[in-house]
C-alpha cells in the first residue's frame, strides 16, 4: 500500500455498519481508524462521573474542556481513556449510551472534539474517521465521503446483537437517539452532498469494503 495521504469519512447512524466496515477498511488500507463516537462517549462518561447536571451546557462543557482524553487509532485494537482511566467497557454501557446524545449537542464540545479530530487526521495522513459529521464538518476535503444506511429493523437487529439486548428495546432507543442526533442544531448527523450513499441492508461486509476499496482506486487514491 503507498505511503500517500488517504482519508476516508465514514457517516451514518447507529447500526449502518459503520465500526465493522470503517475497520476492515483501515486494515485493508494499512491505514489508522479513528472511532470518533468512543470520544464522545468517553467525554459522557467523565461528565456522568462529575455529577453535573446535563442539562447544565455550561457545567457539561466545563467538564469537558478538563477531562485529559486519550484514544488509540489502530484499526485492530485501540485504547480509549478518561483522566488516566481505562473506559473502553464502560463507555459501551447503557448509562453512557443513554446520556451521549445530551452532551454530543453541546457546541463547545464538539468545537473541543472536531479540533482534536482534525489533529489526529492531521498527524495520521491515512486514515479511516467514522461519526455522523466527519464528511460535512470534520473533514470536507476528504478523499472518500461514504454515507452508510441500513433499515430500521437491519440496524435494530445488529445492535442489540452486539449489546445481547432485547431487538424492541434496541430499536426503541435507536429511534430515540438517532432523532437527537440529526435534529441537534450543532453538527446534526448529515449526509455531505458529496458522499457515496451505500445501503448496507442486503450487502455483506466485505462487499461493502470491495466497493470502497475500488472508488479510492477509481480516484487514484489508494
Ligand atoms: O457511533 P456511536 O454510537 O458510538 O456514537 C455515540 C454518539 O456520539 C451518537 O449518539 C452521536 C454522537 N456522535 C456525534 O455526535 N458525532 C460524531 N462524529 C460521532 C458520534
Amino acid at each position: 500500500v503507498p505511503a500517500g495521504r488517504c482519508v476516508v469519512a465514514v457517516d451514518g447512524p447507529s447500526g449502518s455498519g459503520k465500526s465493522t466496515v470503517s475497520r476492515r477498511l483501515a486494515v485493508s488500507l494499512g491505514a489508522r481508524y479513528l472511532d470518533t463516537g468512543a470520544m464522545y462517549r468517553a467525554l459522557t462518561w467523565a461528565v456522568l462521573r462529575s455529577g453535573v447536571d446535563l442539562t447544565d451546557i455550561e457545567s457539561v462543557a466545563k467538564v469537558a474542556g478538563e477531562v485529559d482524553l486519550r484514544i488509540g487509532t489502530d484499526p485492530q485494537g485501540y485504547g480509549v481513556t478518561a483522566d488516566g482511566v481505562d473506559v473502553a467497557k464502560e463507555i459501551r454501557g447503557p448509562e453512557v449510551t443513554g446520556a451521549v446524545s445530551a452532551v454530543a449537542a453541546v457546541g463547545a464540545v464538539r468545537e473541543l472534539l472536531v479540533a482534536r479530530q482534525r489533529q489526529v487526521i492531521a498527524d495520521a495522513g491515512r486514515i479511516v474517521v467514522e461519526g455522523r459529521d466527519i464528511g460535512s464538518v470534520v473533514a470536507p476535503d476528504a478523499d472518500l465521503k461514504v454515507y452508510l444506511t441500513a433499515s430500521e429493523a437491519a440496524r435494530a437487529q445488529r445492535r442489540s446483537a452486539e449489546d445481547a439486548a432485547d431487538v424492541a428495546a434496541t430499536a426503541a432507543d435507536l429511534a430515540r437517539r438517532d432523532k437527537l442526533d440529526s435534529t441537534r442544531k450543532v453538527n446534526p448527523l448529515q449526509q455531505a452532498t458529496d458522499a457515496v450513499v451505500l445501503d448496507t441492508t442486503e450487502l455483506g461486509i466485505d462487499e461493502v469494503v470491495a466497493r470502497l476499496r475500488a472508488l479510492l482506486s477509481e480516484r487514484g487514491v489508494a
